[in-house]
C-alpha cells in the first residue's frame, strides 16, 4: 500500500525535496520550500483522468498555419541603440539595461526616449533616483530643448501603474528598478522579493498592454543585477554597459534578444552633451604609442558584427613566492591556460613571474580568438622586445598547441589593412586566398611556430 506521504515544493522554481530545507537546492532561494501532499494513488489508467475540470482547453493551433507576424519595431534615433536593439524598441517588449552606476544608463534612455518622443510616440519617464527638476536639468544639458517626454517622480510600483493605465503611454522606463517597491510586500526596496515582484507586475502590463518598458538596472560589485540576475529571465532583451566610468567611451551589449541578433555592441563616446554613438569605433581601443613598446600586441577581434582593434596589454614581472595572475576585460581562467599551453608547446615560462594582462579601454573580450594576442604580447613583455611596428594578430590556441580558425578572418584582416597594419600572424585556416595589399600575412598553425616566428620578426 502506498504510504501517504509529503514532500516540499519551492515556490520560486518548483523544484521538489523530500524534507524541508532553508534553502532550495534548485534554485538557492530562501524560505520557498512549503508542505505539498504527494499524490499517492499511484499509476492510473488514463493519466490525464481528472485534469479536465481544473479549467478549459486553450486553443490550439499548428504551427504552419500560424500567421507570422514581424514585430513592429520604433527607431530610438539612437542608431548604435538600435543596433543593439534589434532595429527599435518593440510593441510590449521589455528591455533591461544594466550597468555601473555613473556608466551613462539614465543619459542613454533619456535620449532615446527623446527621439521616440520625437517620433511620435509618447513616452513616460519614471524617475525613482532624482527628482524630476534634476532630470529636466540633464536634458537641458543634453540640448533636448522642448523635450515632450512626460516624467514623474515615483517609486511606489501601484501608483506607478494606476499611472501608466491612466496616461496609456508607448513606453515606459524605469529608471532605477531597483527604487520601485510594491505596498504588497514588506521587504526593502532593492531587495530580491521587491525586484523581483515589481519587474514582474511591469513585464505583464508591457504584456497585456503593448506598453514597451525599459528597466533600468544597477550592476552590483559582484557584477550581477540586484536581485542577482533575478531579471534576465523575465525580459525580452538584456543590454549591458561595459566600458570604464573614467574613459571617453562605453559599450552596450546584448546579451539576451528574443528580438534580434546578441553578442551585438554599441558604441558611444560621452561627451559634453551626453552619449553620441561611434559609428566606426575600430579604432578606439588602440593606445597611440609613437614607437612600439614591449608587452603590446593589437588583436583583431568581432564583436557583434563589426571587426574593432583592440590593443591588448602584458606585463610579466618577477614574482613573490605565489606570483599572480590578473587580466582585466579578459578571462582569468583562460590566462591560466594560455600560460599552461605557452610552456607546454613553446617552451616559454612564467611560472615565477607575475603576470598582468589587459585590454585597453575598458573592453572586455569575450571571444577565444584573442588567446594569440595575449600570448604574443606576453612573450613580448618576457623578452623585453616589442612586436613589429603595425603588428596584428588573431586565433584561438587550443590545449594542444594548434592555433585555431577564427570567424570571418578576411573581414578582420581587411579591416586591420585600412587601418594601416602592416603584418600579421593569424591560424593556418584563416590564410587569405588572395593577397591583401600591403599586409604581409603569416599563416601558422602551431603556437610554437607563432612565438618562433615572431622571434624572427625581432
Ligand atoms: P548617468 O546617465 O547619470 O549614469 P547612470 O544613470 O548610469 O548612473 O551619467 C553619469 C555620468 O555621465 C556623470 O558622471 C556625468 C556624465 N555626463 C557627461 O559627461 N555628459 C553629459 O551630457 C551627461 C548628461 C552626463
Ligand atoms: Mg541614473
Amino acid at each position: 500500500m502506498a504510504k501517504e506521504k509529503t514532500q516540499y515544493t519551492c515556490t520560486d522554481c518548483g523544484g521538489i525535496t523530500a524534507k524541508w530545507l532553508g534553502k532550495c537546492p534548485s534554485c538557492n532561494a530562501w524560505n520557498t520550500l512549503i508542505e505539498t501532499a504527494v499524490d499517492s494513488s499511484g499509476p492510473t489508467k488514463n493519466r490525464y483522468a481528472g485534469m479536465a475540470a481544473l479549467a478549459p482547453p486553450s486553443e490550439v493551433a499548428i504551427l504552419s498555419d500560424i500567421e507570422a507576424q514581424d514585430v513592429a519595431r520604433t527607431p530610438t534615433g539612437q542608431e548604435e541603440l538600435d543596433r543593439v536593439l534589434g532595429g527599435g524598441m518593440v510593441e510590449g517588449g521589455v528591455v533591461l539595461i544594466g550597468g555601473d552606476p555613473g556608466i551613462g544608463k539614465s543619459t542613454l534612455i533619456l535620449q532615446a526616449m527623446d527621439g521616440l518622443q520625437r517620433s511620435g510616440m509618447s513616452t513616460l519617464y519614471v524617475t525613482g533616483e532624482e527628482s524630476a527638476s534634476q532630470v529636466a536639468l540633464r536634458s537641458r544639458r543634453l540640448g533636448l530643448d522642448h523635450s515632450q517626454v512626460q516624467v514623474v517622480a515615483e517609486t511606489q510600483l501601484e501608483k506607478i501603474l494606476a499611472t501608466v493605465d491612466k496616461l496609456q503611454p508607448a513606453v515606459v522606463v524605469m529608471d532605477s528598478i531597483q527604487t520601485v517597491y510594491s505596498d504588497q510586500l514588506t521587504s526593502a526596496p532593492g531587495s530580491v522579493a521587491q525586484v523581483r515582484e515589481c519587474a514582474s507586475h511591469l513585464t505583464r502590463m508591457a504584456k497585456s498592454t503593448g506598453t514597451a518598458v525599459v528597466l533600468v538596472g544597477h550592476v552590483t560589485k559582484e557584477g550581477a543585477l540586484a536581485g542577482p540576475r533575478v531579471l534576465e529571465h523575465m525580459v525580452d532583451t538584456v543590454l549591458y554597459f561595459e566600458g570604464d566610468t573614467h574613459s571617453t567611451y562605453r559599450l552596450v551589449r546584448a546579451i539576451k534578444n528574443r528580438f534580434g541578433a546578441v553578442n551585438e555592441i554599441g558604441v558611444f563616446a560621452m561627451t559634453e552633451k551626453g552619449l553620441k554613438g561611434v559609428s566606426n569605433p575600430s579604432a578606439i581601443f588602440l593606445s597611440q604609442h609613437t614607437e612600439p613598446v614591449p608587452g603590446s600586441c593589437v588583436l583583431v577581434t568581432l564583436e557583434g558584427t563589426r571587426p574593432m582593434l583592440v590593443e591588448i596589454q602584458a606585463l610579466v614581472d618577477s614574482g613573490g613566492p605565489s606570483p599572480r595572475r590578473l587580466s582585466v576585460g579578459l578571462d582569468r581562467d583562460r590566462l591560466a591556460m594560455l600560460l599552461a599551453v605557452l610552456h607546454r608547446h613553446a617552451g616559454v615560462a612564467c611560472m615565477d613571474q607575475d603576470v598582468f594582462v589587459n585590454a585597453v579601454g575598458g573592453v572586455r573580450i569575450s571571444e577565444p580568438a584573442a588567446d594569440l594576442a595575449v600570448l604574443l604580447s606576453i612573450q613580448s613583455s618576457l623578452r623585453g622586445k616589442p612586436l613589429p611596428q603595425g603588428f596584428i594578430a588573431f586565433g584561438e590556441v587550443g590545449l594542444a598547441g594548434e592555433v585555431r580558425p577564427a570567424p570571418r578572418g578576411q573581414e578582420r584582416l581587411k579591416e586591420a589593412a585600412k587601418l594601416g597594419f602592416t603584418v600579421a600572424v593569424i591560424p593556418k585556416a584563416n590564410a587569405p586566398k588572395k593577397p591583401i595589399p600591403g599586409m604581409t600575412v603569416h599563416a601558422v598553425e602551431r603556437v610554437d611556430d607563432a612565438i618562433g616566428l615572431v622571434r624572427e620578426l625581432g
